[in-house]
């Protein structure tokens, strides 16, 4: 009798591989795993602090507005709910969208959006309508780990620019542009997360902003901004986002309600010129026919009462204060070597510790202590970042985060006290700092200031 399939897999060996390898399509010699997805079936331990995921707090919604709107939607339209719906997305779900990018300033023209599941599968859509192999896509460095899996998939030449507290360095695109065009390249799009950047925090300035449009338009290239986070201000003044700079010519926009609202409904959209438009949809016939008709039922009833958001301005709260927790706790309990970004809004910091530290390896241990983080090599196709981490202050309570930075603090302490014991070295020899106060700012310096560096 064949064994049952979970047995089967557990059973695998590479013999058993071999059977299937001739039959791999040549691209999944280059497909990576999502190092999340990975860390997920880690952290679902319950004892595990998990401040790697990038999950937003659906704790905080209301079930009963759940239940009234799912039995609303029972009741009136059940049929019509539980249908396929069109390949673009309903035109209600659509107004929605409108709302959404119109709290932001953007004016997008009804025509030129698709309902996607998910922000990701938008991503995915533009890489199937623009990149064929070897194509250069350029990101951030550090740029949204989800989006590495995807360019991989494409087999795109993925080209990664510096990322510093102003977001960009766009005189560094500006000279891996020229050196594409030396090679008589044309880069296929600029992928960018321009406010409180997935995975460090940071955000474009305004000045770089109008920079990159300018580039954009002058040379014809596309852009793609992916703005998951941009609601979820916590202080400072709103920036205008690329698309509303550019007017929708040359970038594509990528929007969710994901974090303003609920990833587990799966609805993202995307945003871009008819003829990009034409074939989007295209690849999402061929991908998934339609995003869930029940779930755009749902954001439509959700939306008809108008307080959507009133719920992401409680979000942000709560994130304001998550993320206070986390900045407090990193002055206690990192070492006086470390740095991180201190976001005004959105969901993630990103510390950096010494060079000597791995903190692949360091995850390791943390996982001893019951802890997670993203290693910073998630962010990067080249194994940079290796010093680095995404640390995630949306999904547990203060209480929660408080410790887990204390646990990672305890696992980087003993790595310093290793080296410096190793190296002789007594400068790494590590003494967490108790009763930290806010005049210790000196350790809030990221990767690197604006302005260090070349200009
Ligand atoms: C920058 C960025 N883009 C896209 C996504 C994908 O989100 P979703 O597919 O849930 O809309 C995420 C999720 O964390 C993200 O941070």
């Amino acid at each position: 009798m064949p064994e049952p399939p979970h047995r089967r897999r557990a059973h695998a060996r590479s013999s058993d591989l071999e059977r299937y390898a001739g039959l791999f399509a040549a691209r999944t010699q280059v497909m990576r795993s999502s190092a999340m997805r990975d860390l997920m079936a880690v952290t679902a331990r319950p004892e595990v602090i998990s401040l790697a995921g990038g999950l937003p707090d659906t704790s905080t919604f209301p079930p009963q507005t759940f239940a009234a709107q799912m039995t609303r939607i029972a009741q009136e339209s059940a049929a019509e709910a539980l249908q396929y719906g069109p390949t673009e997305g309903f035109r209600e779900t659509v107004d929605c969208i409108v709302e959404v990018m119109g709290a932001e300033g953007m004016l997008p023209d009804p025509e030129d959006v698709i309902v996607t599941t998910g922000g990701q599968q938008a991503i995915d859509l533009i890489c199937k309508t623009l990149v064929d192999p070897g194509d250069a896509v350029i990101c951030e460095a550090p740029t949204y780990p989800g989006a590495i899996p995807v360019f991989c998939s494409y087999e795109a030449d993925t080209i990664q620019v510096e990322c510093d507290t102003e977001g960009m360095r766009i005189d560094e695109l500006e000279a891996v542009l020229e050196r594409l065009d030396g090679e008589g390249r044309r880069p296929k799009f600029v992928y960018s997360v321009p406010t409180f950047q997935n995975p460090a925090g940071v955000t474009m300035s305004l000045e770089r902003r109008r920079r990159l449009v300018e580039l954009a338009r002058s040379r014809e290239l596309l852009v793609v901004e992916d703005n998951p986070y941009g609601l979820l201000r916590f202080d400072g003044e709103a920036m205008p986002p690329l698309y509303q700079l550019d007017g929708g010519d040359f970038v594509v926009y990528v929007g969710t309600f994901s974090k303003i609202l609920s990833p587990g409904i799966r609805l993202g959209w995307a945003v871009a010129p008819p003829p990009v438009m034409d074939k989007v949809v295209l690849g999402k016939q061929a991908a998934d026919l339609c995003t869930s008709t029940l779930t755009q039922y749902f954001v439509r009833e959700y939306f008809r009462d108008g307080n959507w958001r009133e719920y992401v301005e409680s979000l942000a709260g709560i994130y304001r204060s998550r993320r206070d927790a986390m900045v407090d706790a990193l002055r206690r309990h990192f070492p006086p070597q470390a740095t991180w970004t201190e976001p005004d809004g959105g969901l993630f910091i990103w510390a950096t510790l010494p060079p000597y530290i791995d903190t692949s390896d360091l995850l390791a241990k943390a996982l001893r202590e019951d802890v997670a983080f993203v290693p910073g090599q998630a962010a990067y196709v080249d194994g940079s970042g290796h010093n680095s981490m995404r640390l995630n202050f949306s999904a547990g309570d203060e209480e929660e985060i408080r410790e887990g930075i204390r646990r990672i603090g305890k696992v980087i302490g003993e790595q310093i006290e290793l080296y410096g014991a190793l190296t002789g070295e007594r400068s790494a020899a590590f003494q967490p700092k108790q009763g930290a106060d806010e005049s210790e700012s000196e350790n809030v310096v990221p990767f690197r200031k604006a302005g260090e560096g070349s200009a």
